[in-house]
Formats: structure tokens, C-alpha cells, sequence
């Protein structure tokens, strides 16, 4: 329920949108949309969505168990779900009615809604969105890195009728991909973070990854805006997509000079950014929490997305002091005080060539203290195709460059890196994220600076856990 009493969906209206047929004792409303029973909320209606490992139909007890309002479930798998005290709503699939929900949500909508694309980058800007726009009306936005073809529509389904500003983050690892889902979310911003090496194994080259994205120009509002990277080589090819999906104005972003939204100067350093920008040919002075180049970059899309959705310029120009780094995109912990402390930078959520060149540069800003090092713990970079090899080894270019002391490596793809390290800077080489732990917690050294960093696979996030953990006990 919003401040005004009023539900996400009232029953007639969620009916009407996924063409369901009601059984049993049907409630009045419903308060959010499910499709996991470990976070529902009582009141949410329960959509059992079939996903690669669990079909949500399992679950549909444990909704009940938990207060849903409902759930919707399939009509082939009515006869197995066996007698359920929850009001049910039957439909042909369940995905298409969560979609069908999704598109009379945009349909209801008032919000001016923005799209995020890209290959890095997307929830680190979605995030400093939502902060630039919070004083400037009601946010609603993706949680976590909701982009795919269940996220998205789930995401917009739960878009209350009075939010005025709807941030959407969509992903693909696939050509084709985003095309449908842009088409439910409409835009009237689009934003192209970057285009970098990520998911290449499934494309023959980084153009082929670019013109994927550029999909997300296809199904814009009539005053859509693109908003482009105009630093990345793939600037042109982009411009001319959105130029060909009709879209009249396009506005862009980054370091190069004449950028609508101009990063004209910028001083990095170990906790923080200092920008100087210019926007309508106004000079403004920023600092940013987060630290590297990238941050500020996306900060630039971030405030370019801002103001052309309508947000008022001093408020998220103001607004921008509250931003801070996302958990594994780059968060640093400090543990202990003085020359012996150590940080730990949490970089565990995902990784590719251009995240990695990121992170290490980050590292490098690091001034270890007292006895302490500079430690990486890599782990493999996922679907990268026949590149990896390359991609893996290219990594010494940036260990070299942020002066990088001590690297351990964990998974199968980066074994490679191992040649190029020499046997100083090789801490070692493990088979699995568990296997480090008991070395590396026995070679932490006071004043040490740590970044941990691998695709999500490598659950990496584990061994952030364990080090802030035992760093904590102390
Ligand atoms: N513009 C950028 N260039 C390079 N690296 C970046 C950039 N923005 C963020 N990163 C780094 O890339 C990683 C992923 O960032 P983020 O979660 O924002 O990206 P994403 O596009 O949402 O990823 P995913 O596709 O996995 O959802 C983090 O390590 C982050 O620090
Ligand atoms: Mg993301």
C-alpha cells in the first residue's frame, strides 16, 4: 500500500490484464508480485514461474504458507497442484501473464521511464539514477540486476500507477534479446552504458555485441532519447541504430569534447572522484564517493538520464553527494586503524576484460601502508568463447600497470595468466573459491590492500565473506 491507501492492483484490473480465470475466494487487491516464496510478502499474488532449475509450481504451498494473495499457475498443472488453500488464477503460461501484467502496468503508467543498456556498468548506473531522482519525485527501479526476460517484466509489473520516474535495467547475452523486452518497457530515455568484451563467446565480435544493444532504440515513445557513450569506438554504429529506429534526438555522454553531458576534467583518487563537467554549456564542479574513471563515466549517464527524464537540475546535481558504491561493484572495507590496517575492496559480483582493467586501475590508486601489499585474488572471466585464452592473458597489462604485488588466481579459464606471472607476484593457483581460503586468510599482512574479483560463477563473494569475517574477529 502507498501513502494514500492505495494497492498495486486491484483485482479487476489484474484480471483483466492477464486474462486469468479465477478460482476460489478472490481477494480485493494485491500488494506486490512474487515469483521467489524465500521474499514474498504477505499480500504479494505468486506467479509460478518455471525457471531453468525450479518450477515455481512446487512452491505454491509455501505461498500459501506465507500469505500470498494469490497465485497464478498454469492450466496443465492444475491437476497436480492437489488441494491448495490460496486463491488461484489459472492461465495458459505463466511467464506470458506476468509479461501481460507487465505491459498494462507501462500502459497505466504516468512515469517517465528510462531504459539502461549496456555491457558493464548497468546496475552501478541504475543505482546512481535512482539516488539523482530520489528528491525529485517517486522512484521505482529493477532490484539488483533484474534485466532478463523474467526480470524485466517482473520489475515493471510491480511499477505502482503513481511513480513518476521508472529506472529499468536490461541485459542480454544474446542477439534478439532485447528487442522484446524494450518493447514492454517503452522508454523515454535510453541509455547505452559502454560496449565492451563481455558474453563474446556468444558473438563473433564486439560490432556484433554493439548492434545487440542497439536494440533498446527499437520500441522508444515517440519523443524518445537515446542517450550514447560517446567515448567507445562503437559510438557511430550506435547513433546511426537509434538515427534508423526513428529516434529524433540523441544525446551523449563521456570524457570527449562536445559530449552533451561533458566529463571535461577529472581528478581520481583512492576513495573518491573529483569532476569538473559541463552540461548546456554550464561548468559544474562534483565530487563522487566511488572511485576509477568508470564511476565517474557512469555517473555522466547517470546525470544525463536524470535531466532529460525531467529531474530538476540543482536537485540531482545536489543529490549527487549521496551516492555511494554498490555491494561487490567496487565497495571498499576497512578493517583496523592506522598503517596497519587493511582494505578490502569488494569487486566479487562479476567480472570481463573491461570490469577487470576497471578494478585493477582502482587497486592501483591504493597506496598499501606499513608491511602491507598489493593483493588481487582473479578469478576466471565467463563466456568468452575461443578469446578467453587471449583475454585471460591480457590481464598482466593492467597487473603490471597498477603495480600490482601479489595475484591469486582461482578457476580453469585464467590458468593462463599464470605464464605471464613471475613467481614473486604468483601467490598461486586454485581449483575452486573454497581451496583459497585457508592460505590466503594465513597470508593476509597489516596493511595490506586486497581487491576480489571473478564472474559470478566463481562465487567469489564467498571468499569476500570470509575475509571481512575473520578480518572482523581479529
Ligand atoms: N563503465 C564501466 N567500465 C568498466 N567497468 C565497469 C563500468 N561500470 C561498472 N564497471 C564494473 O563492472 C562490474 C559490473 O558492474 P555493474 O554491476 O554495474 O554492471 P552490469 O552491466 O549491471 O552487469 P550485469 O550484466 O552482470 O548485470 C563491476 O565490477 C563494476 O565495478
Ligand atoms: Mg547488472
Amino acid at each position: 500500500m502507498n501513502e494514500h491507501g492505495e494497492r498495486l492492483w486491484n483485482l479487476d484490473d489484474f484480471l483483466d490484464a492477464t486474462q486469468g480465470r479465477p478460482i476460489g475466494d478472490m481477494p480485493e487487491s494485491v500488494d506486490g508480485i512474487s515469483i521467489d516464496t524465500r521474499t514474498l510478502e504477505s499480500g504479494d499474488a505468486f506467479f509460478a514461474i518455471k525457471g531453468d532449475q525450479f518450477d515455481g509450481h512446487a512452491f505454491v504451498t509455501n505461498a500459501a504458507g506465507k500469505q500470498a494473495a494469490l497465485a497464478v499457475v498454469s492450466e496443465d498443472k492444475l491437476a497436480s497442484l492437489g488441494s491448495v488453500s490460496l486463491p488461484l488464477i489459472i492461465v495458459h503460461d505463466v511467464l506470458e501473464a506476468m509479461e501481460k501484467l507487465a505491459v498494462a502496468a507501462r500502459r497505466r503508467s504516468k512515469a517517465k521511464i528510462i531504459a539502461i543498456t549496456g555491457s558493464v556498468g548497468k546496475t552501478s548506473t541504475k543505482e546512481m539514477l535512482r539516488t539523482l531522482l530520489a528528491h525529485c519525485g517517486k522512484v521505482h527501479a529493477s532490484l539488483a540486476s533484474y534485466n532478463n526476460h523474467w526480470g524485466v517484466p517482473l520489475t515493471l509489473s510491480r511499477l505502482r500507477a503513481d511513480a513518476e520516474f521508472g529506472i529499468f535495467e536490461i541485459g542480454m547475452n544474446h542477439p534478439g534479446e532485447i528487442a522484446p523486452l524494450v518493447k514492454m518497457v517503452r522508454p523515454h530515455v535510453a541509455v547505452i552504458t559502454t560496449i565492451a568484451e563481455a558474453h563474446l563467446g556468444f558473438f563473433e565480435n564486439v560490432s556484433e555485441i554493439a548492434i545487440a544493444k542497439g536494440e533498446i532504440f527499437t520500441s522508444m515513445t515517440k519523443d524518445g532519447v537515446a542517450l550514447i557513450n560517446r567515448d567507445i569506438k562503437q559510438y557511430n554504429l550506435l547513433s546511426k541504430m537509434a538515427a534508423k529506429a526513428g529516434i529524433k534526438r540523441i544525446e551523449t555522454f563521456g570524457a570527449k569534447r562536445g559530449a552533451s553531458y561533458w566529463l571535461k576534467e577529472l581528478t581520481v583518487s583512492a576513495e573518491c572522484s573529483n569532476l569538473q563537467i559541463q552540461v548546456d554549456g554550464k561548468k559544474m564542479d562534483l565530487q563522487l564517493g566511488i572511485a576509477g574513471k568508470h564511476m565517474a563515466v557512469n555517473l555522466m549517464a547517470a546525470l544525463g538520464a536524470a535531466l532529460l527524464a525531467g529531474g530538476e537540475q540543482e536537485m540531482v546535481v545536489d543529490a549527487v553527494t549521496g551516492i555511494g558504491a554498490v555491494k561487490g561493484r567496487g565497495k571498499s572495507m576497512v578493517f583496523g586503524e592506522g598503517r596497519k590496517a587493511i582494505t578490502l575492496i569488494d569487486e566479487s559480483y562479476n567480472a570481463n576484460p573491461a570490469s577487470m582493467a576497471a578494478s585493477m586501475q582502482v587497486l592501483g590508486m591504493h597506496g598499501p601502508t606499513a608491511r602491507g601489499r598489493r593483493v588481487a585474488v582473479l578469478g576466471d572471466m565467463l563466456e568468452l568463447g575461443k578469446s578467453s585464452k587471449k583475454l585471460h592473458k591480457g590481464l598482466i597489462k593492467s597487473i603490471r600497470e597498477a603495480k600490482i604485488d601479489r595475484v591469486w588466481l582461482v578457476g580453469k579459464e585464467i590458468s593462463v595468466l599464470a605464464d605471464e606471472l613471475n613467481a614473486g607476484e604468483l601467490a598461486g593457483h586454485f581449483g575452486s573459491i573454497e581451496a583459497i581460503e585457508e592460505p590466503f586468510l594465513k597470508d593476509l599482512t597489516p596493511g595490506d590492500v586486497i581487491m576480489i574479483k571473478a564472474s559470478l560463477g566463481i562465487r567469489s563473494g564467498k571468499l569476500v565473506t570470509s575475509v571481512a569475517k575473520h578480518l572482523a574477529d581479529r
